[in-house]
């Protein structure tokens, strides 16, 4: 009689933990792009700026009157920081994670995930206009 009880009992626990798990999901993982040197400097103008403009890889559409942000060479910065970029918190900049490789905001390209690590890199060393 007991063992029958304690049966009960565990299948009980079973159904509730799979139901629980059932409830779960899946957090979308945002893999880290490799941190830059903090001894390297990262350039706006020379490492995040052709992020943007090489192949109109983003300024086909980040151009000048069309979609914000301006992502071409002279009006980035300006169209930047600091609406795009928060110095308190770099990884919640929208310039970095609305388009980051594993996000499902920005249904356009994406940046590679050493574009990322370069912009937060940047945003990381106070988004200067270096
Ligand atoms: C094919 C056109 C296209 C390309 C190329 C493109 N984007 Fe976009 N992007 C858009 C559009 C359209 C929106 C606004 C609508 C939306 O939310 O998707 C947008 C929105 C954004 C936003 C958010 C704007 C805001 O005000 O919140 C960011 C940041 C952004 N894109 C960055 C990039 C970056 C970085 C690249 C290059 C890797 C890029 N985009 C390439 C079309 C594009």
């Amino acid at each position: 009689m007991y063992q029958i009880r304690l049966l009960k009992q565990s299948l009980v626990v079973v159904v509730l933990l799979l139901i629980a798990s059932a409830c779960t999901y899946d957090f979308i993982e945002m893999p880290n792009p490799d941190p830059i040197d903090p001894t390297d400097t990262v350039s706006f103008q020379s490492a995040v700026v052709p992020i943007f403009t090489s192949g109109n890889n983003c300024t086909a559409c980040h151009t000048t009157g069309a979609t914000a942000p301006d992502l071409t060479a002279s009006k980035a910065y300006s169209a930047l920081v600091p609406a795009y970029v928060n110095l308190n918190d770099p990884e919640s900049s929208s310039i970095y994670w609305f388009a980051h490789p594993s996000s499902n905001t920005h249904g356009w390209k994406k940046l590679s995930l050493s574009e990322a690590g370069i912009i937060l890199g940047w945003i990381q060393q106070g988004a200067q206009n270096n």
